[in-house]
């Protein structure tokens, strides 16, 4: 476990104008996301973050949990308000490109994005985002729920192979504060962008950074699985995919590589 972080920590060193400013810190909670989403049911103010030093009941993808050693990683929510309606099937591609940039602007690392929002370094998973909305459909507020891995050290037996951390990348314990600091940074410019309706290059940054497209995939969710090459992404912002059976788009699900690898 890495030095337990203050509120103090956190707010002296930040950069940003609204995100992180509006802080809720945690030693232990159920989930970060369900209390984020709570408080966006309420005023809290766009860019509030809940920040924890470990989660009891930490909420993945699909239904899964998603588990991170107490004080070693970064579990955080951040609640984004006033989105343009327009905008709001490429919320994730926002958040994953922030959460990269931001992390690439303070350790020297390739990171690329598994479909549809997974953070890798060569092949192996360091970040996770799990986004939910509430609110009106004219008026969503959304909840983007980040998980890295910063400094865990080992990963249980079902995922060690296919799961890794920043610390475990470059050999170096990684400072969490920074690392936060750079993220914020990173989303609160890009989502300046979107809110001035400059968001549109996402599609060609996320697909720089994406290591799934051009690739033959499984596209796993809970009522089936659709295998073809994936070949790029549509208008709404699902992924298309050129199968047996002509061009699919899917919205959700697990990517493996024909064959049932991971990648
Ligand atoms: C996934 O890859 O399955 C998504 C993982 C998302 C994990 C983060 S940790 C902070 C936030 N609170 C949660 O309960 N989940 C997200």
């Amino acid at each position: 476990m890495t030095s337990a972080t203050s509120k103090d920590d956190l707010l002296r060193t930040l950069t940003t104008r609204t995100f992180g400013r509006t802080l809720f810190l945690f030693d232990e909670i159920d989930s970060t996301n369900t209390c984020a989403m709570t408080l966006a049911e309420t005023d809290a103010p766009d860019g509030t973050v809940v920040w924890a030093e470990y989660q009891i009941a930490g909420k993945g993808r699909l239904g899964r949990s998603w588990k991170a050693s107490q004080g070693d990683n970064l579990t955080f929510s951040l609640i984004l308000r006033n989105l343009p309606v327009s905008q709001l099937s490429w919320v994730p591609y926002h958040v994953a490109e922030g959460i990269a940039g931001g992390i690439e602007k303070v350790v020297d690392l390739d990171i690329r994005t598994k479909w549809p929002n997974d953070l890798m370094i060569d092949g192996k998973k360091f970040c996770g985002t799990l986004l939910e909305s509430t609110g009106s459909r004219d008026a969503p507020s959304v909840v983007a729920g980040i998980g890295i891995n910063v400094n865990q050290s080992s990963f249980p037996p079902d995922i060690e192979h296919s799961a890794t951390s920043l610390y475990l990348e470059t050999g170096v314990q990684q400072d969490r504060v920074r690392i936060f600091q750079s993220v914020m940074e990173n989303l609160e410019a890009l989502f300046d962008e979107v809110r001035a309706g400059r968001g549109d290059g996402i599609v060609e940054t996320w697909k720089d950074r994406c290591q799934t497209l051009g690739k033959e995939i499984s596209v796993r969710s809970d009522t089936e699985t659709v295998h073809g090459r994936a070949i790029g992404l549509a208008d709404d912002g699902g992924l298309i995919l050129d199968t047996s059976d002509g061009l699919r788009t899917v919205y959700a699900g697990d990517v493996t590589l024909s064959g049932g690898v991971r990648h």
